[in-house]
């Protein structure tokens, strides 16, 4: 099969689809307000840039150099190099596949407004300002909802047509991109303004906890799709000619200058709105909805809002679902698309009722301030995803040579590519796993003081 797209930009409508979801929207503004606000947002765009691109681009090299997805790239350099990475390569995959059912929770949220918003356009029932708080405690609904979409999700994948709809979600974002800029004017015209500015950029690094260097790291392989085995994929789409590094850091500038751009419309409103918690993962729901319901015309903003939002996210879950399937495909024989695409969508469904009970049946399943919800979060994105992504980087860095990396990365005419070949290597055989590593017991210690003052 010829992976290799015929146009560069079929390239970037996946990897930035992939890249850009619910993760720049919902989740970064609720992880800065737990952080503290501008030392953590500094932090962040340190790291996105000198541990996120590095990785980024080695997991883009990886497929590119191999044409094939984790697995079956692992097995390929496992060969020439003659060391075995093959436990390594499954946690990917697995990652993947849980990730999805927890994000499948999520993209339901927006399914639910996408339903209120449409409906409030044809009857004059309000979006009451605590539908969030109901949905919440539904968790009938929720997995009602997440159901739906993991379905969407399983149906496009099986019939084939994501390349298609990857391709036309692509096109629709730059409408979602004219309403982001939209909403951006219109919530900093609020007279919260000023203090918002103080609370995102004013770096006051006392607020920095012991674990934020860890949901710093989480969040950045997180948003950038890195550790999941779904770049790997998507680099093996990389036509020849096309330069990796170049093409890795526009998807990392663009990522993360939506990332701000959603920090400029949560936090004036959450401001605002006094006595809101910030930390809270429902804080962008929270907030938007009721925003939208004030504005004039803001029902059908809203609507389309939600429904830019929901595509995202579903271009998102596309990449997720589909770097379990073909995985699958590639380490068994026997097994046809279909069945891997409806095994891993019935495990997935599985998985969804934890995260989607968390406000009604496991509501007592907390530690401290902390819901299920948040503990599956923290315990994925957190906990597992920089060791996946530490187990994904040494893959290439021991499964490639030099030579083969120093090739693919130096372009002669590009003289940046030159000058940051030594830096790129450091940062992924040093900077990263020292980062992750410290990143990581800060966060345990973190974790050991509080049981221990309890
Ligand atoms: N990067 C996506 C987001 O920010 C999440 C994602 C991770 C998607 C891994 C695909 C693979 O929402």
């Amino acid at each position: 099969m010829n992976r290799s797209w015929r146009t560069r930009y079929g390239f970037y409508f996946i990897a930035v689809g992939s890249a850009f979801g619910l993760g720049n929207l919902w989740r970064f503004p609720y992880v800065v307000g737990e952080n503290g606000g501008g030392a953590f947002v500094l932090l962040y765009i340190f790291l996105a840039l000198t541990l996120g691109l590095p990785l980024l681009i080695g997991e883009l090299i990886l497929g590119r150099l191999t044409r094939q997805s984790v697995v079956m790239a692992t097995r390929k350099v496992s060969q020439t190099s003659g060391r075995d990475f093959k436990f390594l390569s499954a946690l990917p995959v697995i990652l993947s596949l849980v990730v999805l059912s927890y994000y499948s929770v999520i993209s339901g949220w927006v399914l639910h407004f996408i339903t209120q918003f449409g409906l409030s356009l044809f009857d004059s029932t309000e979006i009451g300002s605590g539908s969030m708080v109901l949905l919440l405690k539904n968790g009938g609904l929720q997995f009602g909802l997440a159901s739906v979409h993991l379905l969407i999700t399983l149906v496009v994948v099986v019939k084939g047509i994501q390349n298609g709809l990857e391709k036309w979600i692509g096109w629709t974002m730059p409408f979602f991109a004219f309403l982001v800029v939209i909403l951006i004017w219109k919530s900093t015209s609020l007279s919260t303004t000023d203090d918002v500015l103080r609370f995102l950029f004013y770096p006051d690094f006392s607020k920095l906890t012991l674990f934020s260097l860890n949901h710093a790291v989480g969040h950045v392989l997180f948003t950038l799709s890195v550790g999941f085995g779904t770049m790997v994929t998507f680099g093996s789409y990389i036509r020849e000619d096309q330069h990796v590094p170049t093409a890795g850091l526009r998807v990392a500038l663009f990522d993360s200058l939506v990332s701000l751009g959603a920090l400029f419309i949560v936090f004036p409103l959450v401001f605002k709105a006094s006595n809101r918690t910030i930390t809270d993962p429902a804080l962008m729901f929270d907030v938007l909805p009721q925003f939208f319901i004030e504005m004039k015309g803001g029902l059908l903003f809203g609507l389309a809002f939600f429904v830019c939002l929901y595509l995202a996210a579903l271009n998102a879950s596309m990449g997720l679902l589909e770097t379990v399937v073909s995985n699958m495909l590639d380490m068994s024989k026997k097994m046809s698309r279909n069945q891997a695409a409806w095994a891993t969508g019935g495990l997935a469904l599985l998985l969804t009722l934890l995260p989607s009970l968390s406000g009604s049946f496991f509501r007592d399943a907390r530690l401290g301030e902390k819901g299920l919800i948040e503990l599956i979060d923290s315990i994925l994105i957190n906990g597992f995803l920089p060791l996946v992504a530490l187990g994904l980087s040494y893959i290439f860095f021991k499964g490639v040579s030099l030579k083969e990396k120093e090739r693919v990365f130096v372009d002669k005419d590009k003289f940046v590519s030159y000058s940051m070949f030594p830096q790129w290597i450091f940062a992924i055989r040093w900077f990263a796993p020292g980062v992750i590593i410290l990143g990581w017991l800060l966060h345990l210690f973190g974790l050991l003081k509080i049981i221990w003052s309890e």
